[in-house]
C-alpha cells in the first residue's frame, strides 16, 4: 500500500515540476539523462531512510548512506523499513522494484517527487548504489562546518553504464599494500562506479596470496632481501639492501572480496604464468626447467627463468588455482601469460619431450598448450581464463578472454574471431605512466599519459564492426608498482586519471566533453582533500616537449591541457604574465634558451610558471 503511494507521488507531481538541462552537475562519470529543477530539495534532522524491504543488500546501503550524511551534517538519519513507514516526508528512499529493463542491472532512476521525497529506484541493489554514489556527489564536501540542513535544486536523473566491464588494477607483487590501502582503492572505485578489481596477486618480485598446500609460496616467496634504487637504466645498479615483502592470508583476502561485493566491486585474482613466476620458482624450484635455485627478484623486468611445462607443475598450479577458486566467486580468473621469454623451454629436455610427444612445433605453441590446458581445468569449475595479449601467440585458447595492452592490435584480432576483450592499451590505460611533464612528477616507468588523453580513449576501436565491436567488454587502468611504493604514490598517479577513465566505461560517447569534465575536477579535489587522499594536479601544469619534425628539427612544444588556455611566455628571465607573447606553436630548439611560461584563462593564471632550459 505504501508503495503503491510512492509511485503515485511519483506520477502526480514530479510532472508538476519544472525541468531544463542542467549546464554543470559534479558528478563524475556523467550519468546518461539528467535534469536540475528551479526548485530545491531539502533534508533534515527529519530526514529518513526508507529501503524497500525484505533486502538486506538495500538495508546495508541504507545504513552507510545515512552514516555519510552524518559525516556531511549535523544530523543522522533514521533508516526505517518501507514496510514501517507509516507516511513519507523529506525521506530518501531506496528501492530496486523499478522493472524496467531499459535500466539493466546497473542502472538507476533518482527523481526528487513533488518537492518532498528524493526516491532512488533500480532494477537492483547494484543499480541502488550507483544511485547512491551520484546523490553522495551532489554533497559538499565534508568537513569544516556541519550544517543543519542539505538545500540542493531537485534533481533527475536516468542513467546506466556504457561498457559492462569497468576496471582498476593493482600490482601488489612489485610493491606490497596492506589490506586497509586496498579497501580504501575499492572506496574510490565504488565513488567512480567502477565494477571490478583486477588484483595482480604474484610477480617475480613477490607472491603475495597464502596457498594452504604450498606455504612457501609465502614464506619464501613473498620476501626480497633488496630492491633496486630509481631507474635500472640510469646508472651501474643500486640496491637499497633492505629485506622487503608481506602477503594476504587466507582470511584476509575473504575480507577484502566481502568489502568489495557490497561496494558491487567483482575481484579477479591474477596468478601470473608461465612467466613473471621468480618468486615462486624461488620457493619451489622444482617448478622450473633447470631446478634452480632461483631468488626472489629485487629489480623489475622480464626474466628467463619461467615454469617449466612438466607435469608436475601443472598439478602444483591447479592445486593453487584450487584454492583460489575457493577464496574468489567471481567467474574470471586471469592467468597472466604476458612476457614469456621461451629460452629455457628450448634448452630443457621435459619441455622438449612435451613438445614431440604433442606434436608442437614452436614454442610459442607450447605457451598456447600451456595456456589451453588451465583453461580447461578452470572450466572444469566452471571459472573462465582471461590473459594478456600474448596468449593470442601460438593460438588462443578456445574460451579465453584477452586483455589488450600493447596497444589495441591484440584486442582486434581477438574480437574478430569472437573473443570478449577488455581494453588497457598502455597510451590511455597505463596510470604507472607520467601524467605530466617528467621534470615536475614524481619518478615514473616512463611514458606520459595525460588526464585528457585518458578522457579521450575511446575503447571501441574503428576497425570493428558493430557486430565485433560487442565483444568489447569496457576498459581498465593498469596500476604497476615498480616506482609505487607507498598507498600515496599510487593515489596520486590514479586521482583524477581514474575518474577520467571512468566516464570513458561509463557515461555516453556522445556526452563526453573534455570541457565540462575539467570544470568538475576542483570538487573532487576538494573530495580526495576531505578523504586526505593524495591527489596530482599535473593536469593545470603545461607540459614540455621536444619532438623532431618533418625536416629533422627539433622543435619545442609547450601544452595546456586547460580547456580555453592562453599561454604566455618569456625568453628574457622576466615572470610571464597577459602581456607576454602568447605561444601559438612550436619554436625550434636553437631559438631558445631558457624560458618561462605560465596558462592564463580570461586573464588569470592557472597552474604554476614553469620554467626550462633547454639544452643545445
Ligand atoms: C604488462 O604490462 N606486462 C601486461
Ligand atoms: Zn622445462
Amino acid at each position: 500500500m505504501v508503495k503503491n503511494a510512492i509511485f503515485l507521488f511519483f506520477v502526480l507531481l514530479f510532472v508538476g515540476c519544472e525541468k531544463k538541462e542542467a549546464p554543470q552537475l559534479n558528478i563524475i562519470p556523467r550519468p546518461l539523462k539528467y535534469w536540475v529543477s528551479s526548485n530545491t530539495m531539502k533534508f533534515d534532522q527529519n530526514t529518513r531512510i526508507i529501503y524497500e524491504d525484505p533486502n538486506p543488500a538495500l538495508r546495508l546501503m541504507a545504513e552507510d548512506l545515512a552514516h555519510q550524511i552524518e559525516n556531511h551534517t549535523s544530523f543522522t538519519p533514521d533508516v526505517i523499513a518501507l514496510s514501517m513507514a507509516k507516511s513519507i516526508g523529506n525521506d530518501i528512499t531506496l528501492t530496486a522494484n523499478l522493472s524496467d529493463s531499459a535500466y539493466g542491472n546497473e542502472g538507476y532512476l533518482m527523481q526528487h517527487n513533488g518537492m518532498k521525497f528524493l526516491s532512488i529506484q533500480a532494477n537492483s541493489a547494484k543499480g541502488v548504489f550507483y544511485g547512491i554514489q551520484s546523490f553522495l556527489q551532489l554533497l559538499s564536501p565534508p568537513g569544516g562546518e556541519k550544517p543543519d540542513e542539505i538545500v540542493l535544486p531537485a534533481i533527475y536523473i536516468e542513467d546506466r553504464p556504457r561498457f559492462i566491464y569497468r576496471g582498476m588494477h593493482l600490482d601488489v607483487g612489485r610493491h606490497f599494500f596492506p589490506v586497509s590501502f586496498v579497501k580504501q582503492y575499492i572506496d574510490l572505485m565504488a565513488l567512480y562506479k567502477f565494477n571490478t578489481l583486477h588484483w595482480h596477486l604474484t610477480e617475480d618480485q613477490g607472491w603475495r596470496i597464502e596457498i594452504k598446500k604450498y606455504p612457501r609460496l609465502t614464506e619464501v616467496g613473498a620476501w626480497r632481501d633488496k630492491t633496486i634504487v630509481g631507474h635500472q637504466s640510469d646508472r651501474d645498479k643500486l640496491f637499497d639492501n633492505v629485506r622487503y615483502g608481506g602477503f594476504y592470508t587466507q582470511e584476509e583476502i575473504r575480507e577484502v572480496v566481502d568489502y568489495a561485493s557490497l561496494r558491487n566491486i567483482t575481484i579477479i585474482p591474477e596468478i601470473e604464468m608461465p612467466g613473471h613466476s621468480l618468486a615462486a620458482l624461488s620457493a619451489y624450484p622444482e617448478m622450473g626447467c633447470t631446478g634452480g635455485p632461483y631468488k626472489v627478484s629485487g629489480e623489475w623486468g622480464v626474466f628467463e627463468d619461467v615454469y617449466c611445462t612438466k607435469e608436475q607443475t601443472f598439478t602444483f598450479l591447479e592445486d593453487i588455482l584450487t584454492e583460489v577458486i575457493g577464496l574468489f566467486p567471481g567467474t574470471y580468473i586471469h592467468i597472466g601469460g604476458d612476457e614469456v621469454p621461451k629460452t629455457r623451454w628450448k634448452n630443457c629436455p621435459s619441455c622438449q619431450k612435451r613438445m614431440k610427444s604433442e606434436k608442437i612445433k614452436t614454442e610459442e605453441q607450447l605457451q598456447s598448450y600451456f595456456v589451453r590446458r588451465i583453461e580447461k581445468f578452470l572450466a572444469s569449475h566452471n571459472r573462465h581464463l582471461i590473459g594478456w595479449d600474448e596468449i593470442l601467440e601460438g593460438g588462443i585458447a578456445p574460451e579465453a578472454t584477452i586483455m589488450s595492452w600493447r596497444g589495441i592490435s591484440g584486442g582486434i584480432e581477438a574480437a574478430q574471431m569472437g573473443h570478449d576483450v577488455i581494453m588497457t592499451p598502455g597510451n590511455y590505460c597505463y596510470f604507472d605512466h607520467y601524467q605530466g611533464d617528467p621534470e615536475l612528477e614524481p619518478l615514473a616507468i616512463g611514458g606520459l599519459t595525460k588526464v585528457s588523453d585518458v578522457y579521450a580513449y575511446e575503447p571501441i576501436p574503428e576497425e570493428l564492426s558493430s557486430n565485433r565491436a560487442r565483444y568489447i567488454l569496457g576498459a581498465q587502468g593498469n596500476v604497476w608498482t615498480e616506482y609505487l611504493a607507498k598507498p600515496q604514490d599510487i593515489t596520486y598517479m590514479v586521482l583524477p586519471r581514474m575518474a577520467a577513465l571512468s566516464e570513458v566505461v561509463w557515461s555516453p560517447k556522445e556526452k563526453r566533453d573534455w570541457k565540462s569534465f575539467y570544470k568538475k575536477l576542483p570538487y573532487h579535489f576538494s573530495l580526495y582533500e576531505a578523504m586526505g587522499l593524495t591527489y596530482s594536479q599535473s593536469v593545470n601544469n603545461l607540459c614540455f616537449r621536444i619532438k623532431e619534425d618533418e625536416n629533422k628539427i627539433n622543435m619545442v612544444s609547450i601544452e595546456s591541457e586547460i580547456p580555453d588556455a592562453v599561454i604566455h611566455f618569456t625568453t628574457n628571465d622576466s615572470m610571464p604574465g597577459i602581456g607576454s607573447k602568447k605561444w601559438t606553436t612550436s619554436l625550434p630548439v636553437s631559438q631558445i634558451h631558457t624560458i618561462h611560461a605560465a596558462a592564463f584563462v580570461d586573464g588569470k593564471q592557472i597552474g604554476k610558471v614553469f620554467t626550462k632550459t633547454v639544452s643545445k
